[in-house]
Formats: structure tokens, C-alpha cells, sequence
């Protein structure tokens, strides 16, 4: 396989790097037709041939949909041989992590990711999704980013704006409780059905779909499909600050003492004078600081 075919170039199509940065911060999704030369790389690969043979060549278990809920939430994990038989059945099946039996992959997932600018704590995976004709996913938006590649057959996909929240964290569901966290930080109520203001995609082999982080979507296979998804879950300043921050404190032997909550409760003397501490550093703390310690190509 060779490691340079697949690049953002491939995922971008007419795109320069600024414009899709542009669309990416601005959570524009878009869609580009007929790539199937450009990405032949991947979609000539033997194992992505069918859903026969990746699942011939799984040394995992595979995930299936349950029916009722139609989302990874509910899913249960069999063998690969059974999930076949599942989807022959009408069930949406997923590979999980496919670079994790595909080494190489991730020499592209790196590369794409550097291209983009994400960090190197960020998150990157592939996945698999088999979908039955008929079937599909329930409304949810993703903390993630993704770029889903048709490989075989054709699926629908409908996304719209997400009014309620920005920069979300974690996923959500429409009609399934949200995160704790989630809704801590989201003032608004999330919609009990899928927004109607919303675009239709329909995919075709060889169709990329950028799904930027938190933008509602839904799908509906018109055909048996199978799709490639890029998947990238970058940090966001929190988590570049709070890794760097640890880093940082873990050199100080105060810092690391064994937290012990005594008879005033909150108010805690030792820990008051570590936080003014703190404070009094921060004035000077710069951007420097903190990549250095989280990226080091
Ligand atoms: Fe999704």
C-alpha cells in the first residue's frame, strides 16, 4: 500500500486548505461527487470489496444496531460471522477502528490530521458502517469531525444546523437523555425531533461528505450501503490546557500531595496558597508554554 495517495488534498476536493478551514470553523458541511480515482487507493483495497470480506478478514467482534434506537448508543459486539448474518437480517453492522488491523491507515489519518492542524492529542480513527437498504441512523449530532467515503451502494443523509449548542463535547441523540456535562453547559433545550430546516445528500460511490463537530444528522440507506469514515476527534483548548497544566504541576512535589479535605471543609489553607501560587504564574503563561508540552513534531 503506499502511504501517500490518501491526503486532505483527496478529502477536500476543489477545496484549498484555507477554504475548508473556512467551512470547518463555520461547521459548513459539503460534499463532493466522482472521487472514486482520487481515492482508489482505498476503495480498490481487497478487504473493502465487500461486506463479505472485511468481515472475513475481522479478527474482532463487530458491532449491530439495535433496530429500535438505530445509534451506537445501543449496540451489541459479535463476532464477525454472526454480524454478517445480522445484516442479512436488516441490521446496521459497524467495524470499529479499522486502523487498528490496517497499520497503514493511520499513516494517512496522521498525515490528514497534520494537514488539517489538529493537534497530536487528537483522536483519529476509522470505521465501517454496513447499512441495510432501508435502514439508518437515528438524529444525533458528534463532538467528532468526519468525512464519510461511499464505497457501494447509495445513502441519504440529511443534516441541519444545530441552533441549541455550539462546540459540544460530547454527542447527543434526539430523544435519548443527554450527557450530564452536555447539559450542564447547554442553555437551551435540546429538539425532540429532527430540525426541518435541514439538507439532503445522497451519497453515491466515490461521494465524500464532510460532517463538521456537532451539526444534526441522519441517514437512510436507498440501497444496502457501506461507507469509509475519517473520524477525527481533536482536544479543544480545555484539554490542551488541562494536560499541560498536569504536566506543569506534576513537578512540584506540593502539588502532588494527596488531597485531604479537612475540618474547614473548602476552605483550605494549603490549597488556597498552591491556587495563589498558581494565579500569580499564570500572569505570565503563553500559548508556548502549553503546545510545547502537547505537540512535539
Ligand atoms: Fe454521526
Amino acid at each position: 500500500m503506499s502511504n501517500t495517495e490518501i491526503n486532505l488534498k483527496s478529502l477536500i476536493g476543489d477545496n484549498t486548505r484555507e477554504e475548508f478551514l473556512k467551512l470547518l470553523k463555520s461547521r459548513t458541511p459539503f460534499i463532493s461527487h466522482g472521487n472514486t480515482e482520487s481515492l482508489k487507493d482505498l476503495m480498490s483495497l481487497p478487504f473493502l470489496y465487500s461486506v463479505e470480506s472485511l468481515a472475513a478478514c475481522w479478527r474482532d467482534t463487530v458491532d449491530v444496531f439495535n433496530p429500535k434506537i438505530a445509534d451506537e448508543i445501543s449496540k451489541t459486539s459479535i463476532p464477525p460471522e454472526d454480524a454478517l448474518h445480522e445484516y442479512n437480517n436488516g441490521s446496521c453492522i459497524l467495524f470499529n477502528d479499522v486502523n487498528r488491523i490496517i497499520p497503514e491507515f493511520d499513516i494517512w489519518n496522521q498525515q490528514i490530521r497534520r494537514e488539517i492542524g489538529f493537534s497530536e492529542l487528537t483522536y483519529v480513527r476509522n470505521l465501517v458502517y454496513a447499512t441495510p437498504a432501508g435502514k439508518g441512523n437515528a438524529p444525533h449530532f458528534d463532538q467528532n469531525f468526519n468525512f464519510v467515503i461511499q464505497l457501494e451502494g447509495t445513502k441519504k443523509w440529511w443534516l441541519a444546523k444545530n441552533n441549541t449548542i455550539n462546540n459540544p463535547m460530547t454527542r447527543h441523540v434526539i430523544g435519548q437523555p443527554a450527557d450530564h456535562e452536555l447539559e450542564s453547559y447547554t442553555a437551551k433545550q435540546f429538539p425532540e425531533s429532527f430540525p426541518t430546516d435541514c439538507t439532503e445528500y445522497i451519497l453515491e460511490p466515490g461521494s465524500i461528505l464532510f460532517v463538521p463537530r456537532g451539526v444534526w444528522h441522519m441517514t437512510e440507506a436507498v440501497t444496502d450501503a457501506v461507507s469509509f469514515n475519517f473520524t477525527f476527534t481533536p482536544p479543544t483548548w480545555i484539554d490542551i490546557a488541562t494536560t499541560a497544566l498536569r504536566e506543569k504541576l506534576s513537578h512540584s512535589e506540593k502539588w502532588r500531595e494527596s488531597a485531604i479535605i479537612d475540618d474547614k471543609g473548602p476552605h483550605n489553607s494549603e490549597f488556597n496558597k498552591l491556587l495563589n501560587a498558581l494565579s500569580a504564574d499564570a500572569e505570565h503563561w503563553k500559548s508556548v508554554d502549553f503546545l510545547e508540552i502537547t505537540e512535539h513534531q
